[in-house]
């Protein structure tokens, strides 16, 4: 059985309908404070999943889960993920996304449970020396959220060499879409991400949207980032999964498409898949926000012989439908 941390929320969704269409017992386990008990009711029209509320912040939860299920695997999707809030309360980052990783580990080493896919972040590597950005870049983590992702991936490194435990590090960029048919989605409250955000400003006048500096030094001045969808990222963890019960060794991929899109570029392709005139308002720039980054994807797809197979205007489709649904 595959347990699922998170599952409730955007990433983890996803990922658990790529788990159901290809037969797996799925346990999904959520405290509902960013994710939806909505979603869980949708995933359980398409499949059969447990569902498990709790919090990893206290480790009875999780023991809960382990006695009750015998887990093989882990998808540890469960964190925040907000970084301007986490420079304002990095107490709550590391208690959450780092000692609340602790106390799961702990805990599936009690149950002899050692394989363990984790949702890192292209925020791991700070300020960049180069791009595209490899798996071997330094990484010097410029907020507590980075860091508090960091610090996981070398406890999961010292855990493989003393404990034997195997993980592979998924270290995403930025993820986008929905599902295809519009079932789920991203949902976040507050919304950071950039295409929900054009989005939603189509059906909110009070929402107009923003670009934060068309002065960086880039084709067409404003910021570059990696999108990769999120139907490709679920199929990455199918694949993680497969490389750990197959090689039995823990490892590290970016996943990204290597395609860096500007935010301008953006607008336009949701201009035109929705079809409107979306009004937009340029703003200054903000603090902490870097000028290109995109990925090198060259070990995934050599290693784990994963490739994207959606366009950045497939996730804007898919985001619409979901935007259309929802809201
Ligand atoms: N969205 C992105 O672009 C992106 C990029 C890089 C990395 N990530 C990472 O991917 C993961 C998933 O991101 P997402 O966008 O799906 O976020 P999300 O907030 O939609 O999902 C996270 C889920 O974890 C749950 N959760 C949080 N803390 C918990 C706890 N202590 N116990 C139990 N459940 C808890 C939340 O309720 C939520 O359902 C996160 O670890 C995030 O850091 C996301």
């Amino acid at each position: 059985m595959i347990l699922v941390t998170g599952g409730a929320g955007y990433i983890g969704s996803h990922t658990v309908v790529n788990l159901l269409n290809n037969n797996n017992d799925v346990v999904v386990f959520d405290n509902l404070e960013n994710g939806h008990i909505e979603t869980i009711n949708t995933l359980k029209t398409i499949g059969h999943i447990e569902f498990e509320k709790g919090d990893l912040r206290n480790i009875e939860d999780i023991e809960r889960v382990f006695s009750k299920y015998k887990i093989d695997v882990v998808i540890h999707f469960a964190a925040f993920a907000l970084v301007e809030e986490s420079v304002k309360n990095p107490a709550k980052y590391y208690r959450n996304n780092t000692f609340g990783t602790l106390n799961l580990l702990d805990t599936m080493l009690k149950h002899d449970c050692k394989k363990i896919v984790f949702s890192s972040t292209c925020a791991t590597y700070g300020d960049l020396n180069y791009i595209p950005v490899d798996e071997k870049h330094p990484q010097n983590p410029i907020s507590p959220y980075g860091s508090s992702k960091y610090m996981v991936e070398r406890i999961m490194q010292d855990y493989d060499k003393a404990y034997g435990m195997k993980s592979i590090i998924l270290r995403y960029f930025n993820v986008a879409g929905s599902d295809e048919f519009g079932r789920i989605g991203e949902w976040h409250e507050p919304e950071t991400h950039l295409i929900p955000n054009i989005l939603k400003s189509i059906f909110d006048k009070d929402k107009k949207f923003k670009i934060f500096g068309n002065d960086y030094n880039t084709p067409d001045g404003t910021c570059i980032r990696d999108y990769v969808n999120v139907e490709d990222l679920a199929e990455a963890h199918k694949l993680a999964i497969d490389y750990l019960n197959k090689e039995n060794k823990s490892n590290i991929f970016n996943v990204g498409t290597e395609n860096g899109n500007s935010v301008k570029e953006v607008f336009d392709i949701c201009s035109e898949v929705t079809n409107k005139d979306i009004p937009v308002e340029i703003a200054s720039r903000r603090s902490g926000d870097m000028e290109a980054l995109y990925a090198n994807a060259n070990k995934i797809k050599t290693v784990l012989g994963w490739h994207p197979q959606r366009t950045l205007k497939d996730s804007i489709s898919s985001a619409y439908k979901w935007e259309q649904n929802h809201f």
